[in-house]
């Protein structure tokens, strides 16, 4: 199908998504739709319990509506197999926790290599080719001395960074970052915030970014709340 019908990289539409049954039964998202295109950035702030990773885990394709749908470049997510969707998680999304999640018994140049390594891309590319682009990652972050050393060996805003390089590897068109500076001080935390503003601006990447700090979200180009499962855009400002 032509590109140009589909001008969104990433939709949801419609979703629903509640958690237990009866009366401990919690609606997580009651209806939640929304749409970006390529090299947006949108941030989601709200508060502890309204829903965000709840809907970045079904964007995500980490977890599954009770209802609704999730696209990504136009293409249903719902119908494809697990084979599929981890296929598009590998290669299309590019995930950032709020607890960095890297293995503590693999080096940083390791760790940041892993979606590199499981990727289709990984038969057609050398290892030393995947090395490569890691460790120009971690140049280009600032952070060439690390690579060979453990996630416990290095500071948690470096760790943060590392996670940042990881989500990059497979040059994803989409990347989904759950609250990645909220463990970090302010200024690691920005520097964290400018690191992905910079590297998706210079990639056409569009994330989607988790946030409690509105003054970071105020840099984003799409604000939205998220209040009690429901979603709503912010008024543009000028
Ligand atoms: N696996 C689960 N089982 C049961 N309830 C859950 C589960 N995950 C989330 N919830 C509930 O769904 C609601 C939304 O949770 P969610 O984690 O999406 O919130 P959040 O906006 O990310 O909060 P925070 O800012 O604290 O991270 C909460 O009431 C939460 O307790
Ligand atoms: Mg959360």
């Amino acid at each position: 199908m032509d590109k140009a019908e589909f001008p969104y990289v990433l939709e949801a539409r419609n979703l629903r998504k509640s958690y237990g049954k009866g009366e401990n039964s919690v609606t997580a998202l009651k209806d939640v739709s929304f749409a970006i295109k390529p090299g947006e950035f949108a941030a989601i702030l709200g508060p502890s319990g309204s829903g965000k990773s709840t809907l970045l885990n079904m964007l995500g394709l980490m977890d599954q509506p009770d209802s609704g749908e999730v696209l990504i470049a136009g293409k249903k997510a719902m119908p494809l197999g697990e084979e599929a969707r981890a296929f598009l998680r590998n290669e299309k999304l590019g995930f950032i926790f709020q607890f960095d999640a890297l293995l503590s018994e693999f080096t940083i140049l390791e760790n940041i290599l892993f979606p590199a390594l499981i990727s289709t891309r990984a038969k057609k590319e050398p290892y030393s080719e995947s090395r490569k682009r890691a460790l120009d990652l971690l140049n280009h972050l600032g952070m060439p001395r690390i690579a060979q050393r453990y996630p416990s060996q290095v500071s948690g805003g470096e760790r943060q960074r590392a996670a940042l390089c990881r989500a990059l590897i497979n040059d994803p068109d989409i990347i989904l970052a759950d609250e990645p500076t909220g463990n970090l001080d302010k200024a690691n935390g920005e520097m964290v915030f400018k690191d992905l503003e910079a590297l998706a601006r210079r990639r056409l990447t569009t994330v989607v970014l988790v946030t409690h700090n509105e003054e970071a979200a105020l840099k984003a180009s799409r604000v939205f709340h998220m209040q009690d499962g429901t979603l709503s855009e912010a008024v543009i400002r000028v």
